[in-house]
């Protein structure tokens, strides 16, 4: 971390290593937090509905999906006659933005709520960084001058517009997880890990398969020297 900045809290993730892969359940109920209380202020515009049905995702059936997408409705056009229209939302969106442009987002916020989809790459410590953040909301220490926003440990400079997002309580889930701010922050990062990287499962797995082939390979090779060389002395 840079001068003044603090080392974000390291988690385990289930995705690190080289066998890692995504929680299926934790990205479920990550999503559901980024719906109820993120989307509120931060778009996601890389992804679309139908991803969340693809395989190594939180893999919702297409019925659900199709009935997620259904929630939001969509200006859609030029039609025929050459006017835009409005329809509900099909698999092929992307996630709404709630705000038209950053400059919209500024002025409704203090400041812009970054798109979300690639942020667990978009900064320094990652995943890490995002779930310390979203833990890291505390009273301003003595002689620190706050003049707007909240203060937080892990922001850089300590200043955020960002108010604290979550509460113990907030957002209810179906199976029987304790919903805490330090579960529904780890949920909602493992999702935005998952938004940025949807093929970590295929790529960890392709990863070890090459390591297979390699290991097989060597044995072939040293077997076949040996028969080659055997009568070489
Ligand atoms: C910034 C995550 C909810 C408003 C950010 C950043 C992240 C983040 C990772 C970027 C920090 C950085 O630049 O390093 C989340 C998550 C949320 C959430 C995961 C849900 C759990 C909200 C809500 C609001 C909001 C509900 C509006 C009330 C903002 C704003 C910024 C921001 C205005 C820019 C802060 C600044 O530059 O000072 N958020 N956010 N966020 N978020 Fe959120």
């Amino acid at each position: 971390a840079a001068e003044g900045e603090v080392e974000p809290i390291h988690v385990d993730w289930s995705f690190e290593g080289m066998f890692g892969t995504y929680d299926r359940d934790a990205l479920r109920r990550g999503y559901k937090v980024y719906k109820e209380v993120c989307a509120v202020c931060h778009s996601m515009e890389y992804v679309k509905f139908r991803n969340l049905a693809e395989p190594g995702g939180p893999e919702f059936s297409e019925g659900q999906v199709k009935a997620l997408a259904a929630e939001i409705t969509v200006v859609d056009g030029p039609d025929s006659a050459g006017d835009m229209y409005e329809r509900p939302g099909e698999p092929k969106d992307a996630f709404p933005s709630p705000y038209p442009n950053p400059e919209a987002s500024a002025a409704a916020l203090g400041a812009a709520a970054p798109d979300l989809s690639l942020m667990t790459k978009a900064r320094p410590g990652g995943p890490d960084y995002v779930y310390s953040l979203l833990m890291g909301y505390e009273e301003a220490p003595e002689g620190f001058e706050l003049t707007t926003g909240s203060y937080n440990l892990y922001f850089p400079g300590h200043q955020i517009a960002m108010p604290p997002p979550l509460s113990d309580g907030q957002v209810d889930y179906e199976d029987g997880t304790p919903n805490t701010v330090d579960q529904m922050a780890k949920d909602v990062t493992h999702f935005m890990m998952w938004t940025a990287e949807p093929k970590l499962e295929q790529r960890h797995r392709m990863g070890f398969q090459v390591l297979l082939y390699l290991v097989a390979l060597t044995g072939i090779l040293y077997f076949t020297m040996r028969k080659v060389w055997a009568d070489a002395h």
